[in-house]
């Protein structure tokens, strides 16, 4: 762009998946100062997550979420069809945070949700238009509330402490989004055993996740108390203490005295990633 001599009366369009957006967004927020610029997510994580919200950066050596800055794009395009040739594997990235967002903060979108399962894994753009937008729509109203995320913002972290965790530990053989499956559904069972969630609406979580063909399960190669370990380093941690976003009910989160992210006794962790370990009866 210098090169070029770009002047500030320059814009720029981000076409492509969540790298792409968080690294076009990061070059127009730091070009002179900042110039505006345009999201056009490409893959379904982008569409719902990566693109939405004004968080954008560089992954370092040093880690992802390191390098960054908050800086909006003008707008957020999403052409359904643009979608339509992302990679199956890819799929599960995007659908993991959708669940998410119907976790967080609305339970009739995750039977949405599981009645176009089929049309979803397959990129039907019909199915996808309506279930992206309201994803877009939660994530922002989130995102709106709390800007520079002092608080509120933690209630997009349900599921990620855990995920964190299983990726750092499984060296990163477990992708984010089945991360974050499994991450909500050992997070689910911490907030049973707190008496935050009740086991219904828990099971009901764990079977949408199964619904979307999203893992469960903690893989029984790793070992529950490294996983504990890794929560200790996640970049919400403080003091070294992992905090989590715990639900309430499906559709909304639990707020505790320390706001919507709380510290969690490690024997509640170990016991909630004993009872999702797969394996032999
Ligand atoms: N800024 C945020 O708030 C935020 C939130 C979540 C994730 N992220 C970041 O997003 C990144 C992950 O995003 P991602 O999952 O989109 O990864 P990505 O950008 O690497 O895209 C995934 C793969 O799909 C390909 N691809 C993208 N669109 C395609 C299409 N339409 N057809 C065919 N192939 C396509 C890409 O080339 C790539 O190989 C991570 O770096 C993560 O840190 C940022
Ligand atoms: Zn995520």
């Amino acid at each position: 762009m210098l090169a070029r001599g770009l002047t500030r009366d320059t814009t720029v369009v981000a076409l492509g998946g969540g790298i792409t957006t968080d690294l076009a967004g990061f070059v127009a927020g730091t070009y002179l100062r900042g110039v505006p610029w345009i999201a056009v997510p490409t893959s379904l994580l982008a569409a719902v997550d990566a693109g939405i919200g004004g968080k954008v950066g560089v992954n370092t050596q040093a880690g992802k979420n390191v390098i960054g800055l908050f800086h909006r794009p003008l707008s957020v395009l999403i052409d359904v069809d643009l979608i339509a040739t992302l990679p199956p594997h890819e799929v599960d990235n995007g659908l993991a945070e959708m669940v998410k967002h119907g976790a967080i903060a609305d339970r009739a979108y995750l039977d949405a949700l599981v009645s176009r399962a089929q049309r979803l894994r397959t990129l039907q753009p019909g199915a996808l238009a309506p279930l992206i937008r309201r994803s877009v729509e939660i994530k922002a109203g989130v995102v709106a509330a709390d800007p520079q995320e002092s608080d509120y913002r933690q209630v997009l972290n349900a599921g990620h402490t855990i995920a964190h965790a299983l990726e750092l530990v499984s060296g990163l053989r477990i992708n984010h989004g089945r991360a974050v499956a499994i991450g909500l559904s050992v997070e689910a069972r911490m907030a049973t055993l707190l008496g935050l969630l009740s086991a219904t609406e828990r099971d009901a979580l764990i079977q949408t996740l199964t619904a979307l063909s999203l893992p469960t399960m903690v893989p029984v190669d790793l070992d529950p108390a490294d996983i504990v370990r890794a929560t200790a380093i996640d970049k919400k941690a403080r003091r070294g203490r992992p905090r989590y976003t715990l639900l309430a009910r499906l559709g909304s989160v639990a707020r505790g005295a320390e706001g919507f992210a709380r510290e969690v006794d490690e024997k509640i962790a170990l016991e909630a990633i004993e009872e999702s370990r797969q394996g032999p009866e």
